[in-house]
């Protein structure tokens, strides 16, 4: 009978412990939060994920692009989180996705391979996050922007 109530204190204090964290993390913005703050390179990212989201209707809809991107040129300076390394492998990787992107910025409306070029900036994305430089988690979600072949 002890030993039991003792478990349900037990249990009882690890779940109020969890929920002051959130709160306070909420509230002031203690070190835990900014533990899981986005690094300015992640928040990069996300943008031209975002970017390239608009990009895939407007190809699809046959529509121009408008003015290439500049800001994703930030590629090269943005601050990453302390477990990535701007290594050569990185470098080269990153002027594969802009060299990529700025091929289906230039393309006319009429190219008939917009499509492609879009494909080929969203594999520079996945070849960099399959790489060392890179992290796998985000693959799945970064091919889903893949313009399905009209052939197939
Ligand atoms: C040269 C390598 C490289 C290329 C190219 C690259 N990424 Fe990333 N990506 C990274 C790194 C490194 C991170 C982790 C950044 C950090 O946490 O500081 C990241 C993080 C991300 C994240 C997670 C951000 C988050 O929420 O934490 C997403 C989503 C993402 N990238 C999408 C893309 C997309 C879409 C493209 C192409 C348009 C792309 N990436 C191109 C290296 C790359």
């Amino acid at each position: 009978m002890r030993y039991g109530s003792f478990i349900y204190i037990l249990l009882g204090f690890v779940f109020l412990s969890c929920s002051q964290k959130q709160t306070k993390e909420n509230e002031t913005g203690s070190s835990f939060q900014q533990m899981y703050q986005m690094s300015e390179m992640a928040l990069l990212m996300e943008d031209m994920y975002s970017s390239l989201e608009k990009d895939r209707a407007l190809v699809e809809e046959g529509k121009t692009l408008g003015e290439f991107p500049e800001k994703f040129n930030q590629i090269h300076t943005g601050k990453m989180t302390e477990t990535f390394e701007r290594t050569e492998e990185f470098k080269r990787l990153a002027d594969l996705y802009l060299q990529s992107l700025n091929q289906l910025y230039d393309a006319d409306v009429n190219d008939p391979h917009r499509a492609t070029y879009f494909n080929n900036t969203v594999k520079s994305c996945i070849t960099c996050h399959r790489s060392d430089a890179g992290c796998i988690g985000p693959v799945s979600r970064i091919g889903k922007l893949l313009i399905p072949s009209k052939s197939n």
